[in-house]
């Protein structure tokens, strides 16, 4: 039995193409001045040419292999987080598990929308504690840009998503003080239709109309009622947070970096005035990658990990709020 699981190397990647507030101002009735107002969003990227999550989770997952030292032969589990996968199925972690030349290692994934990541961190640690593997791949990637709806109908998410990819490589600590201390995962399901896509749904027959593309609220982009989104976001955050504490019986004053999932600035800042950190404190880029859902926190923590902000002994919490309404948090000594 391993008993602490630690991250021993983290990647991320995002397209080159940049996509600014004002860029969208062109396409739809938007601004600048709205968008970074009320979400702290300057740019996002968004691919240029076709491509899947897993191609962008590819390049995070080898910068995150060759970080820790090891290759592609080391892993023994890949689990991948994406709410929008290459293709319907099969599972995109077996799409990326070829696309690594893995072996017929076991390779999932999560589908659970901004806590993905975390939900994946929790499974895998989970795994590698009951010595069902040695060292784990956990990607987080997603496409959002093929999928939303850039016309002034669809305009409250698409201002908001983004592409990108982290990823992060498992394996037993070399320090028992270091390493995963706990992971806390919650789902509220009452809430789906609160942010969703519904179609294509294998509960309509046929799953999908051409009249899903159309209408005022067409089912095929997704759907968000933001503000009622936003008010349980603020509370499920900290809540989450001082759980993950509480379990370890630490307090805030503890914490010395907060990585939030990044959906809105504004969600962020009110979380570290509720939990009294300093903003120096709280990993924050929505800026320049807006949400990237399921990949937010892996591209966070690499970006923090090479910048030297995550550093050795630092008391790390990571967490998430989104879709479901599902939310989470991971608390790591790094
Ligand atoms: O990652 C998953 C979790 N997601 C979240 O946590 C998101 C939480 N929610 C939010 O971040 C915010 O609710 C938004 C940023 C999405 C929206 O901000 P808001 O202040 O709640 O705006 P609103 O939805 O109440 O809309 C206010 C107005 C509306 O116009 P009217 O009805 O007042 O005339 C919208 O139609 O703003 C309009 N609007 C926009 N205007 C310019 C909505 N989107 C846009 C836009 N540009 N992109």
């Amino acid at each position: 039995m391993v008993e602490r699981t630690h991250i021993l190397g983290v990647g991320h990647a995002v397209p080159d193409n940049i996509v600014t507030n004002d860029d969208l101002s062109k396409v739809m009735d938007t601004s600048d001045e709205w968008v970074h107002q009320r979400t702290g969003i300057r740019q996002r990227r968004h691919i240029a040419a076709d491509c899947g999550a897993t191609d962008l989770g590819k390049i995070a997952a080898e910068q995150a292999l060759s970080c820790a030292g090891l290759t592609i032969a080391d892993i023994d589990l890949i689990v991948f987080a994406t709410l929008s996968p290459d293709i319907d199925w099969p599972a995109s972690a077996s799409l990326l598990a070829a696309k690594l030349g893995a072996s017929a290692i076991p390779a999932f994934d999560v589908k659970n929308q901004c806590s993905g990541f975390i939900y994946s961190l929790a499974s895998a640690d989970a795994l590698i504690r009951a010595g069902r593997a040695r060292h784990a791949l956990v990607v987080g990637g997603e496409i959002h840009s093929t999928g939303i709806d850039l016309t002034t109908r669809g305009r409250d998410v698409a201002v908001i998503f983004g592409d990108g990819a982290g990823a992060v490589v498992l394996g037993r600590s070399p320090d028992p003080q270091r390493g995963l201390l706990s992971t806390h995962l919650h789902a509220e399901g009452k809430f789906a239709e609160k942010l969703w896509l519904e179609g294509a749904a294998s509960r309509s027959r046929p799953r999908i109309r051409l009249e899903d593309l159309g209408g005022d609220d067409p089912v095929a982009f997704p759907r968000m009622q933001g503000r009622y989104v936003f008010k349980h976001a603020v509370t499920r955050f900290p809540e989450v947070i001082h759980e993950a504490l509480a379990a370890n019986g630490l307090t805030t004053a503890d914490l010395d970096v907060l990585i939030p999932h990044q959906a809105n600035l504004r969600i962020n800042e009110f979380v570290a005035g509720a939990l009294e950190l300093e903003p120096h404190q709280v990993v924050n880029n929505i800026d320049r990658y807006g949400n990237t859902t399921a990949a937010s926190i892996a591209i966070a923590l690499c970006e923090a990990v090479n910048d030297g902000r995550v550093a050795e002994g630092k008391l790390v919490c990571l967490a998430a709020f989104g879709a479901g309404f599902t939310w989470a948090s991971a608390l790591l000594r790094w």
